[in-house]
């Protein structure tokens, strides 16, 4: 039997509609607009409405990546959401809400829980299910309502996150010039607490004293975090590259989670990366966790750059610690 490979065919993004400026934080607790500019990047960031949910994000994101990939809503066989502001804590899943809201129904729909990595493992899943055969397009979403977890009286979180979704649709392909060339995906719960929201879950279930201590938010060790992201983030792209024998010079566009400019622009200084190849969103968006790649990949091709076949080079870090990187050509059916 021939082989059958995945490729990237679309991509599709939806940001909510109101803006938080650092000009705005500043009037809520004590920070400075040259404080968050100056230690993250960030200008902006977009917050969702009350009462629009993380599913309600995912599936606007979605429709677009369906519209682009020229599919029909029967096309899709798969729907996998990564998030960690879920619509409901427990269940259903947020996929099945998506799946719900796109009309889509008998389709595997599930979520997975790999922080601001969501969408590369997101993506190392739906490679993995196209190429055993067990579906033939999957959509993947990295979706987040960060706004309904963040501690809005912690300046030291509350300044770096941010609403939105990004959506992507990965078919299978015979042409292995389409396909996904390779994807690491890692973790180490050693480090579990330094990004975490303590409360609400089975190890800590929601009670008045959770909620008097704000344990339902995210609560990070910032700086211990940033050390330990750099580091990995450098030698995991390093070790990809290597093994697929590729330099940077072949990659048209290094698409980072954007966290903070000083982690990517550390990890793209490491990897020799010229400033035309490193595509940089967080200072608009801010930190959307898994939404983050997805949707600065969205911004690339509504800009009108990203071209079939140009090589994107993926990398993420978040809470766990997990971290993942991807060899991606954009191969979009034409
Ligand atoms: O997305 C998943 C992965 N996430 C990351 O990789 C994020 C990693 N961490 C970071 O991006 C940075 O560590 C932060 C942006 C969170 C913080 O930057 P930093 O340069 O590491 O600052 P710091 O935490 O060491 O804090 C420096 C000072 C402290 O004051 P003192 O102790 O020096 O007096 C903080 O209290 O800055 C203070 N501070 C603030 N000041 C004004 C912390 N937050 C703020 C704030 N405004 N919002």
């Amino acid at each position: 039997m021939n082989k059958v490979y995945a490729a990237f065919r679309s991509v599709g993004s939806y940001i909510p509609k109101n803006i938080l400026t650092n000009e705005d934080l500043e009037k809520m607790v004590d920070t400075s607009d040259e404080w968050i500019t100056k230690r993250t990047g960030i200008k902006t960031r977009y917050i969702a409405d009350k009462d629009e949910s993380t599913s309600d994000l995912g599936a606007k994101a979605a429709k677009k990546a369906i519209k682009r990939a020229s599919l029909k809503i029967d096309d899709i066989d798969m729907i996998i959401c990564a998030t960690i502001s879920p619509d409901y804590l427990c269940m259903p899943s947020t996929a099945c809400m998506i799946a719900k809201k796109l009309g889509i129904s008998n389709r595997p729909s599930f979520d997975i829980s790999a922080a601001c990595s969501g969408f590369i493992y997101a993506l190392a899943m739906a490679k993995s299910f196209i190429e055993s055969r067990m579906a033939k397009n999957v959509l993947i979403i990295g979706s987040e309502k960060l706004s309904a977890i963040v501690d809005w009286s912690d300046r030291s979180t509350c300044v770096l996150f941010g609403d939105g979704a990004g959506a992507a649709v990965v078919g299978a392909t015979k042409n292995r010039d389409e396909a996904i060339i390779d994807i690491n995906i890692s973790a180490d719960g050693n480090y579990y607490d330094y990004l975490i929201t303590p409360g609400c879950g089975s190890s800590k279930p929601c009670s008045e004293e959770s909620l008097k201590e704000h344990a339902c938010y995210i609560k990070m060790k910032g700086n211990e975090t940033f050390k330990v992201a750099v580091k990995t983030l450098t030698t995991d792209v390093k070790k990809l590259l290597q093994k697929n024998d590729i330099d940077t010079k072949r990659v048209d566009y290094f698409i980072p989670h954007q966290a903070n400019y000083r982690i990517l622009s550390a990890v793209s200084q490491a990897l020799k990366l010229k400033e035309s190849q490193v595509v940089v969103t967080v200072s608009k968006y801010g930190n959307t966790s898994s939404a983050s790649i997805p949707m600065a990949i969205n911004d690339l091709y509504e800009e009108g750059k990203l071209k079939p076949n140009d090589l994107m080079l993926l990398d993420a870090f978040g809470g766990g610690f997990t971290w993942g990187s991807a060899l991606v050509p954009f191969s979009p059916l034409i």
